[in-house]
C-alpha cells in the first residue's frame, strides 16, 4: 500500500521542517547560485541518501503517474499486468550511475525531464525470459504501414537499415518510457523530408 506510506514520509517530513524553522527561523529551500561564503553553512540544507529502495515517487511523480498510462513504455509495464516484482528499478538497473546521479540530491531539487547520466539499455529490454526473441519481435510489426514515407517506402521498425546513420539506436530510441512513443518523430529527426533516403536531392 502507498498511501500509509507517503503519508508516514509526508508528517516525518512536517516534523522534521517544524524542527528546523524552530531552529533556524526560515524554511529550506532550492540551492541558489548565491549559496556560497560564509553564511551558505547555515542553511537548513536537507540531505537525501538515494538508495533503490527509495519511495521514487515523492520526488518523481510524473513517471509514477506514467503506470497509468498504456501510451508509455512503463505504463505497458505496470507491474499489475506484469508481475507485482516490477519496478522503477527493473528497467532503472543501473544502479552505481543512479547513486552517482543521486548523490548531491537534497529535498527540493527539481526532477529531469531526461535522462543525463543513466540510460535504459538494450539489453535490459532483451533480457532473458524478456524480449530476448528477435525473429519474433520483426515479425510482430512485419505488415505495420506507421513508418513510411512521403514516397511511399515502408519500413518495419524491428528491421531497419543497419548503416552507419542508424547506429546506436535503442529500442528507447522509439519506446519512450514516460511519454506517448512518437517514432516516426525519430525517424523525421533525420530523414527531415520525410524521404528514407539520403543523397537522392543532395
Ligand atoms: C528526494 C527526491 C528523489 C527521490 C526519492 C528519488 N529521486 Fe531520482 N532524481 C532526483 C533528482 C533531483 C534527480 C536529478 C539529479 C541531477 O540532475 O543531478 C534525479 C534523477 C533520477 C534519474 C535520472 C538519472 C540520469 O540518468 O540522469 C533517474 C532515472 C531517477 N532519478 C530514478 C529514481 C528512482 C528509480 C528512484 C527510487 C528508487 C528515485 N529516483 C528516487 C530526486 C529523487
Ligand atoms: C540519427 C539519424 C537517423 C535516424 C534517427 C534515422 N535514420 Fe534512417 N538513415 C540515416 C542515414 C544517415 C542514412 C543513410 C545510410 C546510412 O548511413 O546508414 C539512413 C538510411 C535509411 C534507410 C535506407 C535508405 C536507402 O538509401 O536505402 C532507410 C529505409 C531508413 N534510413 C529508414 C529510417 C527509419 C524508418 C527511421 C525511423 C525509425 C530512421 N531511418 C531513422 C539516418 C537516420
Ligand atoms: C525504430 C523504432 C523502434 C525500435 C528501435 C524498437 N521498436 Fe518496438 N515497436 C515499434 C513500433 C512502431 C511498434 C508497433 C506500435 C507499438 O506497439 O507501439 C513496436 C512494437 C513493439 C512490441 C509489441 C509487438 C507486438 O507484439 O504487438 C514490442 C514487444 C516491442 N516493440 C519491443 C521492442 C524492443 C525490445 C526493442 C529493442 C530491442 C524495440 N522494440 C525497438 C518501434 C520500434
Ligand atoms: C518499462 C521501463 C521503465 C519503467 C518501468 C520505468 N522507467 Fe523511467 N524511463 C524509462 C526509459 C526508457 C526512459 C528514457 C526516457 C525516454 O527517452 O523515454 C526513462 C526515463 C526516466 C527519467 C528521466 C525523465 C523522463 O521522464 O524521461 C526518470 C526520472 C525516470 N525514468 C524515473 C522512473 C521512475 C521513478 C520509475 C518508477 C515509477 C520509472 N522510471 C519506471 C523506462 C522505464
Ligand atoms: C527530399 C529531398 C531531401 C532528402 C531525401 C534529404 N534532404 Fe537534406 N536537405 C534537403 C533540402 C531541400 C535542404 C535545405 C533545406 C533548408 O535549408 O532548410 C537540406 C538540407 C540538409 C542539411 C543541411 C541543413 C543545414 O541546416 O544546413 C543536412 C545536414 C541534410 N540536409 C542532411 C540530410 C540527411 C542526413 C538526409 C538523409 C537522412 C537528407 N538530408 C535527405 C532535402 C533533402
Amino acid at each position: 500500500m502507498k498511501t500509509p506510506r507517503k503519508l508516514v514520509l509526508a508528517l516525518g517530513l512536517c516534523a522534521l521542517l517544524m524542527g528546523l524553522s524552530i531552529m533556524n527561523g526560515c524554511a529550506p529551500r532550492e540551492r541558489q547560485p548565491d549559496d556560497v561564503g560564509e553564511n551558505a553553512s547555515e542553511l537548513p540544507v536537507m540531505s537525501f541518501t538515494w538508495s533503490p529502495e527509495s519511495e521514487c515517487d515523492v520526488c518523481h511523480g510524473t513517471e509514477e503517474l506514467s503506470w497509468g498510462d498504456r501510451t508509455t513504455t512503463a505504463g505497458l509495464h505496470n507491474p499489475s499486468v506484469i508481475s507485482d516484482q516490477f519496478d522503477c528499478m527493473t528497467c532503472h538497473n543501473d544502479r552505481a550511475g543512479l547513486t552517482s546521479a543521486h548523490e548531491e540530491v537534497i529535498i527540493g531539487d527539481k526532477a529531469p525531464t531526461r535522462l543525463w547520466e543513466t540510460e535504459v539499455a538494450t539489453e535490459t529490454c532483451t533480457a532473458s525470459g524478456c524480449h530476448d526473441d528477435e525473429a519474433a519481435r520483426r515479425e510482430a510489426t512485419a505488415g505495420l504501414t506507421l513508418l513510411t514515407d512521403t514516397k511511399g517506402t515502408t519500413v518495419n521498425p524491428h528491421d531497419l537499415p543497419t548503416g552507419e546513420g542508424h547506429s546506436g539506436f535503442t529500442c528507447s530510441s522509439c519506446h519512450k518510457g514516460h511519454a506517448a512513443s512518437e517514432p516516426e518523430k525519430f525517424c523525421t529527426s533525420c530523414h527531415h523530408e520525410r524521404v528514407y533516403e539520403c543523397g537522392t536531392c543532395h
